[in-house]
């Protein structure tokens, strides 16, 4: 299927994802190969929350292709204070660059200015909605350390308003993969991402405990709490600091668990597992740069 714009991870298939994980592959394998594909083209960031993986690696990977980008800054020093409308923001940005790139507080933004542009559109994160491009990412490192059908894997933390969690979840439907979901009940999934994963026939279970469900995960995906999306600070407060993992907890699971995190972590792992062979969340965010050069060039090139 040829995708104009990437919003969700819904729009992708089995074969899509795969094509953009094996070309990943294949440039993780001999970047240089790769470094005047896109000699001249200009990828537009419009970032209005804050970034740094992501932004960064998009900025790497369009680099890494020979193109560079043009920057909206921040909304601080932007036109946005002036009263701007996306839309027009985007519609402005689309006259300098050949994509775009957008991250944004509100859901549904992606989408929406999807519909005003015709250059592709990635969206790399709209409020509490999706965050398709690290999916890509966290797909390509669950293959890279366990392999991807036949996996039990764990999600835990903030599953309402986690973006990567819902795209994360809708991608590994396309998998043979049983996905466990532990939280709170405060910040269990929201009722339209769990209807959407039992309509595909996914094996799906929700937790409020790690322990009993720990020692059967090939993975433990592991997310911060969403602070920022909270409309009360007080019911932020009940669950922080719930749901931290440390090396002891992890007595029990796989000794080959792979433990992942889109970063970035607040207290939800502790620093002594880093330096552990559980820990791959820094490979994880390494594996950005060649999975964005991936879809950069398959989505410019009208491949994908
Ligand atoms: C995530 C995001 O922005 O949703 N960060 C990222 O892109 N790696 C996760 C988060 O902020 O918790």
């Amino acid at each position: 299927m040829r995708h104009d714009h990437l919003i969700t991870a819904k729009q992708l298939s089995r074969e899509d994802i795969e094509t953009v994980l094996d070309h990943a592959a294949e440039i993780a394998d001999d970047p240089a190969a790769y470094g005047d594909r896109h000699a001249g083209t200009l990828l537009g960031l419009l970032f209005f929350e804050p970034s740094t993986r992501t932004k960064m690696s998009f900025e790497t990977a369009m680099k890494r292709l020979g193109g560079d980008v043009v920057d909206m800054g921040s909304v601080e020093s932007s036109s946005v204070k002036k009263g701007e409308s996306l839309a027009d923001t985007a519609r402005v940005i689309e006259g300098y660059a050949d994509a775009l790139v957008l991250r944004h507080p509100s859901q549904g933004a992606a989408k929406m200015v999807s519909e005003f542009v015709d250059v592709p559109l990635l969206n790399a994160g709209d409020g509490a909605g999706h965050h398709p491009t690290q999916t890509l990412l966290d797909l390509y490192t669950m293959r890279e350390t366990a392999g991807l059908d036949g996996l039990t894997v764990g999600i835990m933390g903030d599953l309402k308003y986690g973006r990567t969690v819902h795209s994360l979840s809708y991608a590994l439907t396309n998998f043979d993969v049983q996905q466990h979901f532990i939280s709170p009940k405060s910040l269990q999934l929201p009722r339209n991402v769990r209807y959407d994963l039992h309509e595909t026939g996914a094996m799906v279970k929700e937790h409020t405990d790690l322990e009993g469900i720990l020692p059967s995960l090939d993975v433990l995906y592991v997310t911060r709490i969403q602070r920022e999306r909270f409309p009360d600070e007080n019911e932020y407060r009940k669950v922080a600091g719930q749901y931290s993992i440390g090396l002891e907890a992890l007595e029990p699971a796989k000794d080959d668990l792979v433990v992942m995190h889109p970063l970035p972590r607040v207290d939800e792992i502790d620093p002594e597992i880093d330096d552990t062979h559980y820990a791959n969340y820094f490979e994880q965010a390494h594996n950005g740069v060649p999975v964005r050069m991936a879809l950069l060039d398959l989505m410019l090139g009208g491949e994908l």
